[in-house]
């Protein structure tokens, strides 16, 4: 479960999230939806203790992480599965590489990693370019090794930065269908995007930001 309570954030005393509260239940899907420079990034930081709230708390399966030491983060990250915005792949490793870290990082069984190695590469349509360097693929391509990576744990929380920015309608469809079987199976998912008919696919709950501050929302 993910709570947000009261939280602010400035950047060099710009207000970039100005009292934003938000509650996803285990297992349910939120989208953040709003314009560049929203906020929405800084939220998904916020989860991933990649950023520090001012003000306000942020919890995560009961642990608030406006406490946690530095050295408790990794642990913290090792149950999360995170879709950066900016991807973060390992360029000169291979595909197979850069998700077989995220197995080893999450303690993943060597059977259970495979076979979901297995049905994710088949799902992203990345079987055909497993051995090759990442550096070497396609936009679209490489976000779907991000995806990937993120997921191939069965991760408790996954935190998706824009995840299908790069993708065509097809595979935009297959990394939701993903993205909704790992929910039914208990991972609570929250996704950022800018695009309104990404928003408009998970109609449940939704946050709606503009200038940091919440102006809409369905069931935060
Ligand atoms: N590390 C940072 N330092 C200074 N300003 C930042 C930093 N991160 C984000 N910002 C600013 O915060 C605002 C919100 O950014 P962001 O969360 O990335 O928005 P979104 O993801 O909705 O496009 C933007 O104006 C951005 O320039
Ligand atoms: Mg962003």
């Amino acid at each position: 479960m993910i709570k947000l309570f009261h939280v602010y954030k400035t950047f060099d005393d710009r207000t970039v999230l100005d009292d934003v509260s938000l509650q996803v239940e285990k297992g349910n899907i939120c989208c953040i939806v709003g314009p560049n420079g929203a906020g929405k990034s800084t939220l998904l930081k916020m989860m991933f203790c990649q950023e520090q709230a001012d003000r306000g708390q942020v919890m995560i399966n009961s642990q608030n992480l406006t406490r946690v030491h530095r050295r408790e983060v990794p642990s913290v990250r090792r149950r999360m599965g995170f879709v950066f915005e900016d991807l973060q792949l390992m360029g000169r490793k291979s595909v197979l590489e850069n998700i077989t870290l995220a197995l080893t990082i999450a303690g993943t069984s060597k059977k259970r990693g495979q076979h979901n190695m297995d049905r994710v590469l088949t799902t992203l349509e990345l079987g055909s370019r497993k051995h090759e360097q990442t550096s070497e693929l396609s936009a679209g391509e490489q976000q779907r090794v991000c995806i990937a990576r993120a997921v191939v744990s069965d991760p408790l929380v996954l935190l998706a930065d824009e995840p299908t920015a790069s993708l065509d309608a097809t595979l935009t469809a297959a990394v939701f269908d993903l993205f909704r079987g790992m929910s039914a199976r208990g991972t609570t998912v929250v996704i950022a995007t800018q695009k309104q008919d990404v928003a408009d696919q998970f109609p449940q709950h939704r946050l709606v930001l503009n200038q940091g501050r919440v102006v809409n929302a369905i069931n935060p």
